[in-house]
């Protein structure tokens, strides 16, 4: 550990830190408000009447056009899971073809692995290109009489790619206007803000501890008339299509933490963007051999996010490093870390997995400033020189395949 000098936080695409109003908000409920919010009495109706209001308002933020068209879930796995799941149990019918992309979050990717599995889908992954980004067209073109549900998601998690999916939805539902389109907005959320109108989905997933809110409080959008059967069952909760008693104290939290990511949005995404393009001009400056991974245009790409991949090093050696040098990072999506196999994402880019081994991420937030990005720009790189003074493999010339990827 460094010099008991305070720790940097730069995995904010992990999880952020709950907001002091966001946990002072939830408070009552755990020690005073914490009746069941389906019983009778007058203190359950109060429980009950904060889960409407933190309905309507979040219906709200993202556009929808009624607070019932928001499921609350304990999170965006759990909201991923059902609209993959729903949406096909729902629509046996009429086919059970997914389409879905190969940079998706896992919680998509094994979900719709497991139902080809159980042969409950017929899946389609199209591909991206070397930002992770998906073409619509590939996606129109994929579709077919017997789609049931595409899913998208709109910005990956480990490089950042935006794609358009209003554009995606659009032709997709003129292709075949009974195919549901759903988008992962895990990520986005707060970032870009969503309205399901203008992406034009049927299906949205959300989660609140990603937007400053709390861990176990996420939700599915699903617009009025979409095809879904519910996959928890029990009580009528949630229209009968989760059942569960709710979490009052977490849904206040989450509806109150998406209101103050709406307020504070332009804030942010100036503060995150502005540490993010420095992060990513500097970068290749102080290392050589290092190729930054996903869009390089702001437009394209989510605010905040800056990953990378370094030459003739692992990844997951150089989190070890930085953590000790109180640096608090990732190497790609927080639920791969610890795994040795290569980024999914980044193979399906098209990088060779030997290179794609060094990769690293490293997400702002509201608590981050320039002074985090200067020491960052002084520990990594000897770090990085250290480490490859050390590896077995001899650092000369990088192999053919790697160089249109090391522009530096
Ligand atoms: C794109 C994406 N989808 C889904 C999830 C899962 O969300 P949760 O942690 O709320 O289950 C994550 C979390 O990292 C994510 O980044």
């Amino acid at each position: 550990m460094s010099s008991g000098a305070p720790r940097i936080y730069l995995d904010h695409a992990a999880t952020t830190p709950p907001d002091p109003a966001v946990v002072d908000a939830m408070l009552p409920y755990f020690r005073e408000r914490w009746h069941n919010p389906s019983s009778i009495y007058v203190e359950a109706q109060a429980a009950r009447q904060v889960i409407d209001e933190a309905r309507a308002t979040i219906a709200a933020l993202i556009g929808a056009a009624e607070p019932d068209e928001i499921l609350f879930t304990s999170g965006g796995s759990e909201a991923d899971n059902l609209a993959l799941r729903g949406v096909l149990a729902a629509s046996r019918r009429r086919g059970k073809h997914l389409i879905t992309s190969a940079v998706e979050h896992h919680a998509i990717l094994d979900t719709a692995e497991e139902l080809e599995r159980e042969e409950l889908a017929e899946v389609t992954l199209v591909g991206v290109d070397r930002d992770g980004v998906v073409d619509p067209a590939a996606v129109e073109a994929a579709v077919r009489e017997d789609t049931v549900l595409v899913s998208i998601m709109h910005a990956n998690n480990e490089i950042g790619g935006v794609n358009d999916i209003a554009e995606i939805a659009r032709r997709v539902h003129a292709k075949n206007p009974h195919t549901m389109v759903h988008t992962d907005a895990v990520q986005s959320a707060a970032h870009l803000g969503v309205n399901v109108d203008r992406l034009g989905v049927d299906l949205l997933t959300f989660t609140g501890h990603k937007l400053y809110g709390p861990r176990g409080a996420g939700a599915l959008y699903v617009r009025n008339g979409t095809p879904l059967q519910g996959q928890i069952l029990g009580g009528q909760q949630e229209r009968g299509i989760r059942a569960g008693t709710e979490d009052t104290a977490a849904i206040a939290g989450f509806a109150l933490a998406m209101s103050m990511a709406a307020e504070r949005r332009e804030a942010d995404l100036d503060h995150e963007r502005a540490l993010q393009e420095r992060l990513m001009a500097e970068l290749p400056k102080h290392i050589p051999m290092l190729a930054i991974t996903g869009p390089r245009e702001a437009s394209k790409r989510l605010p905040g996010n800056v990953s990378c991949t370094v030459a003739f090093v692992e990844g997951e050696s150089i989190l070890l490093a930085l953590d000790l040098a109180g640096i608090a990072a990732s190497s790609g999506s927080a639920c791969t870390t610890g795994s040795v196999e290569p980024s999914h994402v980044l193979v399906a880019t098209g990088m060779p997995a030997e290179l794609a081994r060094g990769s690293l991420r490293f997400t702002f937030g509201r608590g981050n400033t320039d002074a985090d990005v200067d020491r960052l720009l002084e520990v990594l790189p000897p770090i990085v020189q250290r480490m490859r003074a050390l590896s077995p493999v001899p650092v000369s010339e990088a192999p053919e395949a790697w160089k249109s990827w090391l522009s530096n």
